[in-house]
């Protein structure tokens, strides 16, 4: 059941649906799914289908990817699942928004993924005036953050997410808890319509810190729900502190919310190599 007083959804972040049911189990809710091209490519069904040496052809991994998306929805029927879009430094706005329409049809409660790049906004804005819901993926700075909200205005609450990378900003020495105190704080200037889904969760400090500072959302890998679920699914105690240990703060940055979305800075070095990555992950499990 889920802790009385809890607000922020739980979602988990796997390609495995024999993980939804575990974990669904061992909470007694589940709230949603987050999936990634890793997350579908490092599936066990997908590395039980590799280590027979058989790669799927292109059309084969999209209906894989329909069908983990699809047994995800019988399992939580409720919950949102979120569903990325496959796109590399080259992929267009269109080329996104086919998948988008595609993919909605895939489940009710689909969430499409798109990249914060500038062809990753154009899509979204495009499909969030569709009427279609979007979590805005490989977020690491506060102005990706502006740039989202700017470019999904007009948006109704739940239609979009927000996905700060917690975990990759400390691989790389910062705080990634100060991006989501940042955010969420330059966010309390607005209306609501983005909510904020705490993402690349290691540990459960980060899983804590993100309920005490009133995420919307979290995702974690079925490694953190399962510590949760053995320590009795608690919330944080009132004088929780987070230990950052050696992690560089990341300072606030006074932003407006309604600068025309083109005029935010969406680089970041994470976000190209995230998006690299998950091209790559993908790509290897397609015949050449
Ligand atoms: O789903 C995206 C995110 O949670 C990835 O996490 O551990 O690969 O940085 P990680």
């Amino acid at each position: 059941m889920k802790p009385v007083g809890l607000k922020t959804k739980i979602f988990l972040d796997s390609g495995d649906s024999v993980e939804t049911a575990e974990i669904l189990g061992k909470l007694g809710f589940l709230d949603g799914q987050t999936t990634n091209p890793s997350l579908i490519a490092k599936s066990p069904e997908s590395l039980q289908r590799l280590k027979s040496g058989d790669k799927f052809t292109a059309p084969e991994v999209t209906d894989f990817y329909q069908t983990v998306i699809q047994k995800v929805a019988t399992i939580i029927p409720q919950g949102s699942i979120s569903i990325e879009v496959y796109a590399d430094e080259h992929t267009s706005a269109e080329a996104m928004i086919e998948q988008a329409k595609s993919f909605s049809t895939w489940t009710p409660r689909a969430q499409i993924k798109f990249p914060i790049t500038t062809a990753g906004l154009q899509a979204a804005a495009a499909a969030v005036a569709m009427g279609l819901s979007v979590n805005m993926t490989l977020c690491f700075t506060q102005q990706q953050a502006a740039a989202v909200y700017a470019a999904t205005a007009g948006a109704v609450k739940g239609q979009v997410y927000l996905s700060p990378f917690v975990g990759r900003l400390d691989d790389s020495g910062q705080n990634g808890i100060d991006l989501i105190k940042n955010i969420i704080q330059m966010y309390s200037a607005g209306d609501g319509h983005v909510e904020v889904l705490a993402a690349s969760v290691r540990t459960m400090d980060h899983f804590f810190s993100s309920i005490k500072l009133g995420a919307d959302i979290i995702t974690a890998p079925s490694k953190i729900l399962n510590e949760w679920s053995v320590g009795g699914l608690n919330l944080p105690p009132q004088d929780f502190v987070y230990h950052t240990g050696n992690l560089q703060p990341l300072a606030y940055e006074q932003l407006s919310l309604t600068n025309p979305w083109q005029e935010y800075d969406l680089n970041h070095p994470l976000t190209a190599k995230g998006l690299a990555k998950f091209a790559e992950d993908w790509n290897s499990i397609i015949k050449k």
